[in-house]
């Protein structure tokens, strides 16, 4: 049976759509989770969608998908480019991780241009503005319905 797509956001993006709209655009999170809800059903996956300023959160997140989630999507915000203890929880993870952010995070400060994150992702997508996330969930869908195939060949 499948498990849901946990969808993890860092801090501040609960502010989604009031926080610099110049940079990450005027859709909440509220919205997004929407978006990702019905792209998900559209390709018969279910989410979990989830948001915390936490990182101690987010870290048992993580580990709750270990075994609870088909993969993992999370946008760390700016934990992406600080936490080592974030990037130790997603190396336990076997499933598809997919690095998410909705700018692009090499065209800005130099600081967001080391992301730990990336070490334990399967994939990236960044600088779609919140597009990226269906996209991700469809990336995700693709790459889950492959392991399957894959698994039924062998
Ligand atoms: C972000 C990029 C990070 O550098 C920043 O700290 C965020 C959002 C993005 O989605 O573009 O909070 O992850």
């Amino acid at each position: 049976m499948r498990k849901p797509i946990l969808i993890l956001n860092g801090p501040n993006l609960n502010l989604l759509g009031t926080r610099e709209p110049h940079i990450y655009g005027s859709t909440t999170l509220a919205e997004v989770e929407e978006m990702c809800r019905r792209r998900a059903e559209k390709r018969g996956f279910t989410i979990v969608f989830r948001q915390s300023n936490s990182e101690a959160e987010i870290i048992d997140w993580i580990h709750g998908g270990i075994n609870g989630a088909d993969g993992i999507i999370i946008n760390p915000a700016a934990f992406t480019h600080t936490s080592v203890a974030i990037l130790d929880a997603l190396h336990m993870v076997k499933q598809p991780i997919i690095e998410l952010h909705i700018s692009n995070p090499h065209k800005r400060e130099a600081f967001r241009h080391q992301s730990y994150v990336t070490l334990a992702a399967t994939a990236l997508i960044c600088g779609l503005g919140v597009n990226g996330y269906p996209l991700a969930v469809d990336a995700m869908a693709d790459l889950l319905e492959a392991r399957k195939g894959a698994a039924q060949e062998s």
